[in-house]
């Protein structure tokens, strides 16, 4: 698909510049993305969030390459004017520099995304400077990050005192001298948020961030009201879909049980009086 309009790094830093917002949500599907980029999101996300709210795993790190372009290819034929960054999943990046730079070189090749986006700072500068260096934009991820929130204590705010607060300050400077286009801060104070996006160059887009960063980005499921294993107290969610959804199943089920569905209006009509196959073709009698 030619794509048209197609949002630019170039432009959200720009952006940033002008006191613009950034939105970003998540897709894994060309459906969602459709809707997405329609609606004019600047960035879409596939996130690997969709290990949990699409795939049922009980965390992120399971999810593999594979499943991921696999969602990826989707999203980018359905997405014509929005950013798209693929999201690495844990294990792509960790082990060493040349996987991290293979693997994220599959997502613009295989799954025509524009960029990758991986979780930590400091400790994976290296890893960035050498996915930078070989082309690929690369969208960093602070704070709360989900691939190791184990480590973190769990699903926690993050940056609550001065040492963690430091170490998070440390990590999103590490990633904007590696080069990154911008930066996700999630779950930490809007005041530690702010902080951040005032030192840093590039865009820093908020998530349980607070009001501050450059631009927010949230699960589109969370705000649809379609994952109902555990909504973020930081989740404002605009719809409530999943009663609409659960009362049209509903009427789908009592309509074909009623035999009201499908219809005349939903049958297609044959151009001979098919009575004749009726009869040659006699009905069976079930025991
Ligand atoms: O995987 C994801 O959806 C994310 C966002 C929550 C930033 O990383």
């Amino acid at each position: 698909m030619s794509k048209v309009n197609k949002q630019t790094i170039k432009e959200l830093q720009e952006m940033k510049s002008r006191g613009e917002k950034i939105t970003m949500l998540t897709a894994y599907d060309v459906s969602t993305a459709r809707l997405l980029d329609d609606m004019g999101l600047d960035v879409i996300l596939v996130g690997d969030s969709l290990a949990m709210v699409a795939l049922g795993y009980d965390s992120t790190v399971p999810i593999t390459m594979d499943e991921m372009l696999h969602h990826a290819k989707a999203v980018s034929r359905g997405t014509n004017s929005a950013l798209i960054v693929g999201d690495m999943p844990f294990g792509s990046y960790q082990v060493d520099s040349n996987a991290a730079v293979q693997n994220a070189i599959r997502f613009l090749k295989e799954a025509d995304c524009d960029a990758v986006k991986l979780e930590g700072g400091v400790d994976i500068y290296h890893t960035v400077c050498a996915i930078v260096k070989a082309g690929v934009p690369v969208m960093g991820h602070i704070g709360l990050t989900p691939q190791t929130a184990g480590q973190l204590g769990g699903f926690k705010v993050q940056g609550r005192d001065m040492d963690s607060a430091r170490k998070i300050i440390a990590d999103a400077k590490a990633l904007d001298a590696a080069g990154v286009f911008s930066i996700v801060l999630e779950c930490i104070p809007g005041k530690l948020a702010e902080t951040i996006t005032n030192t840093v160059n590039v865009p820093t887009i908020g998530i349980g961030a607070g009001v501050n960063c450059d631009g927010q980005v949230v699960v589109t499921n969370d705000l649809l009201g379609v994952f109902d294993k555990f909504t973020p107290s930081f989740i404002k969610q605009y719809v409530n879909l999943a009663p609409l959804i659960k009362e049209a199943v509903k009427s789908f089920k009592d309509d074909v049980k009623n035999k009201s569905f499908p219809g005349d209006e939903h049958t297609f009509a044959s151009k001979e009086n098919f009575k004749i196959l009726a009869a040659e073709n006699p009905k069976k009698t079930l025991r």
